[in-house]
């Protein structure tokens, strides 16, 4: 049986921690949570939630932490979520990891490890500049690093290939100053517990998951 309990990935937009957790979602057993994904989700389907965070989104900026809690609460209630998750862009500011370890303390899972992906700004810009999401499936590629076979569909199920809003140069810069300002502080809150690893994201997709599989003792698994 593969380890239980939550794994975070935490770092700067486009270093790849939606990539990643994709890719080791069936590997490690656990079902991938990326917040992004469901306020984009509610921005699709047209909830009055959607429509108040796709300005906020679309600007760079962050979504309030209690909206952010609801729907991270709701989620960690379903039943695929009892042996843990992968956290993909939550937790984002330090209320929301206190809000986290006061959810945490007393259920049957804890927050395994704290996933910290480390990447070069320069190499950042360029991922997030070339980034291609399914807007059917959610599937990531990029124009150079993870094309797709025919450009603009997705290999997986036939949709069209977008880029995302916020991947507009302008809106990436404020996107690292808010990270910058509002996430970075978490890699002091967390860096002192055991499950903390710093991990460089320089490299191939598959060279990163092995990297993370080596330092959550699942390589052989
Ligand atoms: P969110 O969707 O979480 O965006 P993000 O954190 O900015 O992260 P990204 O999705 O941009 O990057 P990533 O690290 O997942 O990289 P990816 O794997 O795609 O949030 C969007 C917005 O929603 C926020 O700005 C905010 O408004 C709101 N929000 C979400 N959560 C919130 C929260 N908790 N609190 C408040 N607001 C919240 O990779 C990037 C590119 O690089 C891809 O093209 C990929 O193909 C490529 N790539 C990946 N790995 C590699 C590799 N090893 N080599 C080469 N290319 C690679």
């Amino acid at each position: 049986m593969k380890g239980q309990g939550h794994i975070i990935f935490l770092g700067a937009p486009g270093v790849g921690k939606g990539t990643q957790a994709k890719l080791l979602s069936n590997r490690l057993g656990l079902p991938h949570v990326s917040t992004g994904d469901m306020l984009r989700a509610s921005v699709l389907a047209g909830t009055a939630m959607g429509r108040r965070a796709k300005a906020v989104m679309d600007s760079g900026a962050l979504v309030g932490d209690e909206i952010i809690l609801g729907i991270v609460r709701e989620r960690l209630a379903e039943p695929d979520a009892a042996r843990g998750v992968l956290f993909d862009g939550f937790p984002r500011t330090l209320a929301q990891a206190k809000a986290l370890d006061e959810m945490v303390a007393g259920a049957t899972v804890g927050i395994r490890a704290i996933v910290h992906l480390v990447l070069a700004d320069e190499d950042i810009v360029e991922r997030l500049s070339g980034r291609r999401v399914c807007a059917q499936c959610g599937a990531i590629y990029h124009v150079r690093f993870q094309p797709p076979t025919r450009a603009g569909i997705c290999d997986r199920c036939g949709g069209e290939l977008l880029q995302r809003d916020d991947d507009k140069p302008e809106v990436i810069r404020h996107r690292l100053e808010v990270y910058r300002r509002d996430t970075e502080p978490l890699i002091a809150y967390y860096a002192g517990r055991p499950g903390y690893r710093e991990i460089s994201a320089v490299g191939d997709s598959e060279a990163v998951s092995m990297r993370i599989l080596e330092e959550l003792g699942e390589a052989h698994g």
